[in-house]
């Protein structure tokens, strides 16, 4: 069975309970949840596939775990996983920076040679500027739990559906 480590970082628990949420939908062992605090490159390499989560901090910074996981995430060997992210911001508070810290990821995560999947429409949000998003589209799933808080489930559910046949690693028949 196909492994998915979900690594996230939190401030206030947002971004652990949409984790959760995640886990909830995969069979009983399918994700492991990983805190990016106390997390290792061995952890991230024992995984199949990966999802990353993580909140916009700061004016459009990654948050501080996540910026010191960043060493180790570079260190190991991720090349040709497949990888999907999601991210939490706040359109209204930060319309100009919303979830920059997707965009951020998603640049480091790049260079590193993996498979990234998951865009994400950006139809349903109001904001003017975000570096997650590129090419007409979020570069992963952006969830605002600030103001959209109803959407989230919704929002999940239509991007599982698009992106675990591919963590799980199974093609889809004919
Ligand atoms: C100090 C602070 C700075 C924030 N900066 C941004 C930002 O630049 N862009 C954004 O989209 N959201 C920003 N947010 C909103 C958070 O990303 C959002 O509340 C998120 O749900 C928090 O997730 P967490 O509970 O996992 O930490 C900020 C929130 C706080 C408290």
């Amino acid at each position: 069975m196909a492994k998915i480590g979900l690594f996230y970082a939190t401030d206030t628990g947002n971004t652990r309970k949409v984790a959760k949420m995640i886990k909830k939908q995969f069979d009983e062992g399918e994700v492991e949840l990983f805190n990016v605090k106390g997390a290792t490159a061995e952890n991230l390499t024992a995984c199949d596939a990966l999802i990353f989560g993580t909140p916009t901090l700061g004016d459009g910074e990654l948050p501080e775990p996540l910026a010191e996981f960043l060493p180790t995430l570079e260190s190991a060997d991720l090349s040709g996983k497949t990888v999907a992210l999601f991210g939490l911001g706040d359109q209204v508070g930060y319309p100009d920076e919303f979830v920059d810290a997707l965009g951020i990821l998603y640049k480091k995560l790049r260079k590193l040679g993996v498979r990234l999947v998951g865009s994400w429409s950006a139809e349903g949000y109001e904001f003017t500027k975000s570096k997650a998003f590129r090419d007409g589209a979020f570069v992963g799933l952006a969830l605002d739990q600030d103001n959209q808080a109803d959407l989230t489930e919704e929002r999940l559910d239509e991007w599982l559906e698009q992106v675990k046949l591919e963590l799980l690693g199974e093609t889809v028949a004919g």
